[in-house]
């Protein structure tokens, strides 16, 4: 009899989740001069379209509700999702909550500002999240996010 195929989990594409903290979904319209003219959905759109050629499985999120971005942190870990994009915007300056959720499910994260935090003003210069990150991108627009998934797709190739 012919065996049957099953799926193992290791020949699932691996999972990489993008997060986007609040007023992000404004991108495009708001303060160009600190976070330019692209909108989020074109950032989204171009990560995803690079995932796919490298056959990584990609999902992106944005919320303005400090509880959904910690349950959304939550279902990452049951996901299996093997690296975090994040960029906490206010709360980075702000929430140990998210942080603790981030700590909680353990999942490497890089964190990504598109303005540079440390040009700016000094409460922005203050985050509860880069001693824990694998690394920050600070500065480079959009394309930081760019950089940051070509650095996990790196790592994926060789973990
Ligand atoms: C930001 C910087 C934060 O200080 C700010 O609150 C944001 C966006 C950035 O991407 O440059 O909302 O995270």
């Amino acid at each position: 009899m012919k065996k049957q195929k099953t799926t193992s989990k290791s020949s699932l594409r691996p999972r990489v989740l993008v997060l986007h903290g609040p007023n992000l979904n404004l991108l495009g319209t708001r303060e160009p001069q600190h976070y330019g003219s692209m909108t989020l959905e074109d950032i989204n759109l171009t990560l995803a379209r690079r995932a796919e050629i490298a056959e990584v499985d990609l999902e992106s999120f944005q919320t303005n509700h400090e509880g959904a971005l910690i349950e959304r942190i939550h279902a990452a870990k049951k996901q299996e999702v093997r690296y975090i994009i994040i960029n906490p915007a206010a709360w980075t300056h702000t929430s140990v909550a998210v942080r603790d959720a981030l700590m909680a499910v353990s999942i490497p994260f890089i964190e990504v500002h598109l303005s540079n935090i440390y040009a700016r003003e000094a409460f922005r210069h203050h985050s509860f999240f880069s001693d824990l990150a694998v690394g920050v991108i600070s500065g480079l627009g959009h394309q930081g996010y760019q950089l940051a998934l070509e650095y996990l797709l790196n790592k994926l190739n060789t973990d």
